[in-house]
């Protein structure tokens, strides 16, 4: 991989030793994956947040990186972390692990990171444009960024996501490059698909689908949509997060939903091989997220969560006005980035969703706060934290609409 001047002074060890040691990132990445050569990044999200997934060793990795001089070249935001920053006690998140959490801010802060803590990047602020290289680490957000933005960026590592950060640059390769950014699946959506939660279902079938075919797996497949009538901004979210779990895609693209998909003529699409995806596919998947009565005796919801990816302000004052004057009687979280927070506290939302007995929590979510074994059965809309809520914290779930979710935490 040919790397310019400056680059080779960085690698030299110019910029200090935490962008050396950035450069020595990239550039070993860089050789292993066939890049010719690094791309300036116009923005940069980083994963590897909350202190439940990261450790001590993760801790000390980004404590040197801050130590060693390093500060970012670009605009960089990170990926929730494992409690709400300011409101961790009312989340009852343990003292021991509120400070290793706060140490892990501090070391991002201190490189110039900006705390953002939000997997929706795109809705606070780090929205890049069309055909612009980003290095982005989020599943869901880098699905979306790729598919409905159209910007360019590879499923990176928190390290590698850091290592662009500090240098301004990522390895030139994979879906940086138009060649790997061609559909290469057509799937015929013959069910209907409203709900943001009937994209993540939608997500789920498809997902599936791929992952299971082990010869177009990851990188080399790429769907092209057909069939949807009209994509939200919360369907498509939901949409690319449950992709993106189930089948580890960082690319789709919609018909008349995503920009590069008007860029293929019916040369390409019409021979590409269809896959259908039918009401009872759909239905089916539903099911699977679905606990099933009587499966465990006596178990029953007992918490409920909304805003797997973060909630949008749209969606924060839907809560709002469902909660309106009612009381919730199961553990509410309703989690959103800190930005849309300020807006929701601003219009008097927070205080309206609080006022139920929810808790309106910024910078964190039901996947990446350490609760596991606090809870029985989670209900929320989002396939996503279905997946993790089960094989992370080993809770049972409930996957129902939006408003449905809702009802739940009041019954
Ligand atoms: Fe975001 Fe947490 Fe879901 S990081 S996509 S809310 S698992």
């Amino acid at each position: 991989m040919e790397l310019t001047r400056d680059e080779q002074a960085m690698l030299a060890g110019e910029d200090g030793p935490a962008t050396c040691k950035a450069m020595q990132i990239l550039d070993a990445l860089g050789t292993i994956y066939g890049a010719d050569r690094l791309v300036p990044v116009s923005s940069v999200q980083i994963a590897g947040v909350s202190f439940d997934n990261l450790g001590e060793a993760g801790l000390e990795f980004l404590s040197d990186m801050a130590a060693g001089g390093g500060k970012v070249k670009t605009l960089t935001t990170l990926n929730p972390a494992g409690m709400d920053i300011e409101n961790w006690q009312a989340m009852g998140i343990p003292a021991d692990f509120a400070r290793d959490q706060q140490r892990v801010i501090a070391a991002y802060s201190k490189m110039g990171v900006i705390p953002t803590c939000s997997c929706t990047p795109y809705l606070v602020g780090n929205l890049p444009h069309f055909g612009e290289h980003i290095a982005w680490s989020e599943s869901s957000a880098i699905c979306y960024a790729n598919s409905v933005l159209g910007a360019r960026t590879n499923r990176e590592g928190g390290p590698s996501a850091l290592s662009a950060a500090l240098t301004g640059r990522t390895p030139h390769y994979g879906l940086h490059l138009t060649e790997n950014r061609v559909p290469t699946l057509m799937v015929l959506v013959e069910a209907h698909i409203g709900d943001p939660s009937e994209f993540g279902a939608l997500g789920v079938v498809l997902g599936k689908n791929i992952e299971s075919n082990s010869e177009t797996r990851l990188g080399k497949t790429i769907p092209y949509i057909r069939g949807i009538a009209s994509a939200s901004l919360e369907g498509l979210k939901s949409f690319c997060a449950s992709i993106a779990t189930y089948g580890g895609l960082g690319l789709f693209h919609m018909e008349g939903s995503t920009p590069e998909s008007q860029q293929f003529s019916p040369a390409i699409l019409d021979k590409l091989e269809i896959f259908v995806i039918n009401q009872k596919n759909l239905d089916e998947a539903i099911g699977s997220l679905n606990y099933k009565d009587g499966e465990v005796p006596g178990a029953e919801v007992d918490f409920v969560s909304l805003g797997c990816p973060h909630l949008s302000i749209a969606e924060i004052s839907r809560v709002a006005e469902l909660l309106r004057g009612k009381h919730v009687t199961k553990t509410l979280w309703i989690t959103t980035a800190r930005p849309t927070k300020r807006i929701a506290d601003q219009m008097g939302f927070t205080t309206q969703i609080e006022d139920s007995g929810a808790i309106l929590a910024a910078d964190t979510c039901c996947v990446v706060a350490p609760i596991k074994g606090r809870f029985n059965m989670i209900a929320t809309d989002s396939a996503k934290a279905c997946y993790y809520a089960a094989s992370k914290n080993g809770f049972k779930t409930r996957f129902l609409p939006f408003e449905q979710v809702i009802e739940e935490a009041l019954k």
